[in-house]
Order: structure tokens, then C-alpha cells, then sequence
């Protein structure tokens, strides 16, 4: 914003050096003072861009939004520690409900206070905890689905427990077929398949729907999945939040025999499944939450401008972005109708 130097107050933030032949008369980022304008009249500088209040705001959203990320980093991994210490238990004893309320709790939580920031650790990869934190992301998923179709409190605590505790079986595998890079063998395979009747068998004790989630989160809608080949609509919703929380999660990830995919891909994907394979209303409600392009990918806009995607909104094609560009520095909410001309043309690689 350009201010002429008559205008100038003081606490007003210098967006651009100035220059006075060539000499640095001030750098950016200064904070005005009388001396400062002084100096500027004595050069005879007419004008400076000066940071706008918008901008200011916005920047100090951005630094409170690098905080809580950084929150929210700490108590992901305090949530690692936590899982593993539930499973450990649970394998060999019971299932510590004390542990699964402070996950589940803590996560709901965290969805609450910026649900936006909190779905960015989704692509945070701790080395060698790789069905810990499939657990952990799944659950981050389905109750952040669990919350678009309006569960309530109780509901979402058992979502958030069937969910964390879904592929519990995984733990009872050898971990040479766990890890395996090359094709499994159909003997592999079966083992593998088999997580799902050595979780339910594991939580017989639990909730009846915590149990089904472990026994039928790979059931299909078409009824091609297994163990038992059951219809989706058979299940009840929880199992099938728990399913689709499962593939996106397993989708985004790094595993060692493939890459992760492209969360738009990810969503491609799901669309083509659902219907035939996934509840399509499910796919929905998680569609509202991921904004087509990953938060935090950068964008090329139709009007020739950067962005980074920071928001999702109701319309997985249009999220909220940030301008950060030369002169440009703005928040633009694409699904604002005032916005309706503003489009993503394409992702930054
Ligand atoms: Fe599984």
C-alpha cells in the first residue's frame, strides 16, 4: 500500500527498502518512527509502501496458525507413545479405556480448535511406527467425518475407539510378511487378510461395533471385500466410516512397495470407487472436510498468481488460499460467491 510520507504515522510497518541513490536510507520490515519521517522528507522520498492492516492481520493469523501447528506436532507424538502402549496392552490383556478416551478426546479436541491445521499432520511420518500412526490418521479422519454427520459426543467416542483399535490384528502378523517389498504369495496374502478375525478376536470383550469395525472395515458396498463378503449396507455406519477412513489413510501413505498418492488422486480414486465399492454419502462428508488440493500445496490462480492452499471449504474444489506473491499478500476464500471469478488452474509441483 502505497502512503505518502506526509501521511505517514508512526507504528506503521515499512513494506520496501528505500532507496536514496542507491543508498539504503530503510530496510523492510522497520517500524516507523518521527525520526524516520524526518529522514524521508530530508531525502525528499514523496511516497513508501507501507504493510496494510489486512496484511498486518493476516500475518499475525499466520504466525498464531505456525504455533498451534507446532502444538499440534507435540501432542501427535505424545499420541504415538500412547498407541503403543494401548496396543501392547491390549494384545496380551485389555483394552485401557482410560487410554482410548484421552486419544479419542484429545484428537476431538484438536479437531475443534482448527480442525484445518490438525488435518495437515496427515502427512507427518514417523520412521518405523507405521500401523501406530495408520491408526492415529485413520481415527483424525473419521471423526472429523464422524463430526460432518453430526455424531454426538458418545457416538464419536465410540467411532474414535473403533477406529483406533481397527487394525489392531495387524500386530499378531509375522513382520516378514509385514514389511514384505516383493508380491505376496497367496499363503501371504491369507495371513494378512486374516488381521481382521485376530482383531475381533482380540476385542471380543469391547463394544459390539468396535469388534465389527476390526472384522469388517475391508468389506466392500459391492460385497467383493472380505472376510466374510458382507453388503455394506449390512454394516453399520461406524464400520463403514471406519472402511473409507482406512483406504484414504492407507492411499496418502508411503509404503515401502509403493508411493504415496496425491491426496487429489486419492479423492479420484475414492469417487470411482464409490458407489460400486464405498458408501458414496461417506465419501461425501470426507470430501467436505479435504479440499481437492492437499492444504498446504501451492496453486497457479487463473489471474496469474501463486497460491498456498491453507483452508478446506464445503466445495473440494474451491478452498481458501493465501496470496503470497510480490505486492500481493491475501486471504481469498474461493467458495465466496465475491470470488466466483477467481479459479485454481492448476497445482505447483
Ligand atoms: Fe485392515
Amino acid at each position: 500500500m502505497k502512503v505518502k510520507v506526509l501521511n505517514l504515522k508512526e507504528g506503521m510497518l515499512l513494506k520496501h527498502p528505500v532507496f536514496s541513490n542507491e543508498l539504503v536510507l530503510m530496510d523492510r520490515g522497520q517500524v516507523i518512527n518521527e525520526k524516520h519521517i524526518e529522514r524521508l522528507k530530508h531525502y525528499h522520498i514523496h511516497e513508501v509502501d507501507i504493510v496494510s492492516d489486512k496484511e498486518l492481520k493476516l500475518r499475525e493469523i499466520k504466525e498464531k496458525e505456525k504455533i498451534i501447528k507446532e502444538e499440534f506436532k507435540k501432542a501427535y507424538k505424545e499420541t504415538v507413545i500412547k498407541t503403543k502402549e494401548l496396543f501392547s496392552k491390549a494384545i496380551d490383556k485389555d483394552v485401557d479405556n482410560k487410554v482410548v478416551d484421552s486419544i479419542v478426546g484429545d484428537t476431538l479436541k484438536n479437531l475443534e480448535k482448527n480442525s484445518d491445521i490438525f488435518l495437515t499432520l496427515l502427512s507427518m511420518r514417523e520412521e518405523g511406527n507405521y500401523l501406530y500412526e495408520h491408526s492415529i490418521k485413520t481415527t483424525i479422519i473419521a471423526l472429523s467425518i464422524g463430526k460432518r454427520l453430526g455424531y454426538k459426543d458418545e457416538e464419536l467416542k465410540l467411532l474414535g475407539k473403533a477406529c483406533l483399535l481397527h487394525d489392531i490384528g495387524m500386530f499378531s502378523i509375522d513382520n516378514k510378511v509385514l514389511n514384505k517389498k516383493e508380491k505376496l504369495s497367496e499363503k501371504e496374502l491369507l495371513i494378512i487378510r486374516n488381521h481382521t478375525k485376530e482383531g475381533a478376536e482380540i476385542l471380543k470383550k469391547e463394544e459390539e461395533v468396535v469388534r465389527l469395525s476390526a472384522l469388517h472395515h475391508h468389506e466392500r458396498v459391492d460385497g467383493e471385500g472380505y472376510p466374510n463378503k458382507i453388503r455394506g449396507e449390512e454394516l453399520p455406519e461406524i464400520v463403514r466410516i471406519v472402511s473409507i477412513a482406512d483406504i484414504y489413510t492407507a492411499l496418502i501413505s508411503d509404503r515401502g512397495y509403493r508411493e504415496a498418492k496425491d491426496p487429489k488422486e486419492v479423492i479420484t480414486y475414492l469417487m470411482q470407487m464409490s458407489a460400486k465399492q464405498v458408501d458414496t454419502n461417506i465419501v461425501k462428508k470426507l470430501l467436505e472436510n479435504m479440499s481437492l488440493f492437499a492444504i498446504g500445496s501451492y496453486v497457479r490462480l487463473n489471474n496469474g498468481l501463486r497460491a498456498k492452499v491453507v483452508k478446506a471449504t464445503e466445495n473440494p474444489f474451491r478452498p481458501v488460499v493465501d496470496v503470497e506473491e510480490g505486492d500481493k499478500f491475501e486471504r481469498i476464500d474461493l467458495s465466496d460467491r465475491d470470488n466466483a471469478l477467481i479459479y485454481i488452474m492448476r497445482l505447483i509441483v
